[in-house]
């Protein structure tokens, strides 16, 4: 064994390559990959590295999750995968294969939702470019918190951000629905 200019000589990295399994390898190119997207299965071709949130907007047709930072700071992109709320530019497509994902369309199933009209009564939106993650996030939120204080919708929604100041609006909309779906005393 020895050294060379910092290099190891001998075959004992050769012999460890040898010995691991070999990667599956995919990509660069497009693959064939399945998501299964408000209970149906999709089947799609995308390149590795694409996120869920290009897939979804550039693929799928399903525009309503949107792409702001595009660095997982602020909400905009929001879906629900496997029942928690996620920032899909975050997700790479690839990886959300087997795993349930709801998006806003699924949601409102082509009607607008309870917590979407709430936001409407609420004047909680102004360029709406936050709003659908917003929309999706309260749903989630208020699926696991059905009888909120407005300091629990406040923190329950902190992933979010609003650059227009919606918050207000934001809050009271789902203390709305909250109130609306599920019996609950703070509206
Ligand atoms: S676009 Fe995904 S978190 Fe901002
Ligand atoms: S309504 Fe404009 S960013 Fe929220």
């Amino acid at each position: 064994m020895g050294v060379t200019g910092g290099v190891l000589t001998t075959g004992v990295l050769e012999q460890e390559a040898e010995a691991a399994p070999a990667a599956h390898v995919v990509g660069p190119g497009e693959v064939p990959i399945t998501l299964h997207i408000n209970g149906k299965p999709v089947n799609v071709k995308v390149e590795p590295r694409t996120t869920l949130c290009d897939t979804l907007r550039h693929r799928l047709d399903l525009t309503a999750a949107k792409r702001v930072c595009d660095r997982g700071t602020c909400g905009a992109c929001s879906v629900i995968i496997d029942g928690k709320v996620m920032y899909s530019c975050t997700v790479l497509a690839i990886d959300a294969q087997g795993r349930k994902i709801e998006t806003l369309e699924g949601i409102s199933a082509g009607r607008m939702s309870p917590m979407a009209a709430a936001f409407v009564d609420n004047d909680a939106q102004q360029c709406g470019y936050c709003t659908p993650g917003f929309v999706v996030a309260a749903k989630n939120f208020l699926d696991r918190h059905p009888n909120p204080t407005e300091e629990d919708v406040k923190r329950g929604l902190g992933g979010n951000l609003c650059r227009c100041g919606t918050y207000m609006g934001v809050r009271k909309a789902v203390l709305q629905a909250a109130k609306m779906t599920r019996g609950g005393s703070n509206a």
